[in-house]
């Protein structure tokens, strides 16, 4: 099996801050990993390296098998998958949905626009109706709810046909309903052969979407646990991640976890 991410002995230094400390991770394309961890540890860290959007101050970074500095990072990144709220700030709010999902299409074929005008505007429709958008495209970005605009930002990433997939927390802000209508897209979209390996970035084991299939735990810039989601996902490693005394359950697929009394 390929793999389609490789972090050897990573370190991320910003201000005199060691945000990741010796990191070292392999994702393979079959993979659908889930990183978890307190606010600060350094997931959206790890994410803005395996997206190629920043260098590791040591160690080395490899990406769908190019080494992260020794190639041209624009090639790449077309080849990336990125929903992060970070991009989302920078989608025009006037922008009509339709456009903000077709458009990313054109980043990648702009060359061949005339050529694939009619087979991006298929897909396009395709990816909408998979992500439950198809009633919005009208719609501006600026109008929709948090949760909308969530399901726009992967729609735009799965677009590209992307070989890695990279979510920051998808489910972040979400009501119950939206969220579970969520997990229920991203169950689908993980559980496609034709999907590419994916990392999602959450805080609750609640929104691990079924079909997942690793997970790596991360606390003040360490990986503290990291391997197929039922050895990881045990009261021990949780506990010792998040500092506080956890019980953690699996049932049909879903997990939950709670404070331990
Ligand atoms: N440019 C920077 N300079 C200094 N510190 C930074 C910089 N960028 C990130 N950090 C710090 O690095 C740490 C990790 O940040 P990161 O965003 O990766 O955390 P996170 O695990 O995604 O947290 P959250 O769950 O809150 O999203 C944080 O303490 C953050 O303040
Ligand atoms: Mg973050």
């Amino acid at each position: 099996m390929a793999s389609v991410l490789e972090l050897t002995d990573v370190s991320f230094v910003r201000n005199g801050t060691r945000i990741l400390d010796s990191v070292s991770w392999t994702v393979d394309e079959a993979d659908r990993w889930v990183i978890l961890g307190p606010n600060g540890a350094g997931k959206s860290t790890i994410l803005q390296l395996a997206a190629a959007n920043t260098h590791p101050s040591a160690g080395t970074v490899e990406v769908l098998g190019e080494r992260v500095g020794k190639v041209d990072v624009f090639e790449l990144r077309t080849r990336i998958g990125l929903a992060a709220t970070n991009l989302a700030r920078r989608i025009p709010a006037q922008e009509r949905v339709g456009d903000v999902v077709l458009t990313a299409a054109y980043a990648v074929t702009g060359r061949w626009r005339e050529r694939y005008e009619s087979f991006d505007l298929e897909r396009a429709a395709e990816v909408m109706e998979a992500w439950d958008l198809a009633g919005l495209s009208t719609r501006t970005f600026g109008t929709l709810s948090d949760g909308e605009r969530k399901r726009v930002q992967i729609a735009r990433a799965v677009m590209t046909d992307p070989e890695l997939m990279l979510l920051d927390e998808p489910a972040g802000s979400l009501d119950l309903g939206a969220r579970e209508s969520l997990l229920e897209s991203l169950a689908d979209y993980a559980s496609s052969e034709l999907a590419p390996a994916i990392v999602m970035v959450t805080h609750h084991v609640e929104e691990i979407p079924p079909g997942f299939t690793h997970a790596m735990l991360l606390a003040d810039g360490r990986i503290t646990a990291a391997g197929p989601l039922a050895e990881v996902l045990t009261d021990q490693h949780l506990s010792d991640t998040f500092g506080v005394p956890l019980q953690v359950r699996q049932e049909a697929g879903r997990w939950s976890a709670r404070a331990k009394h």
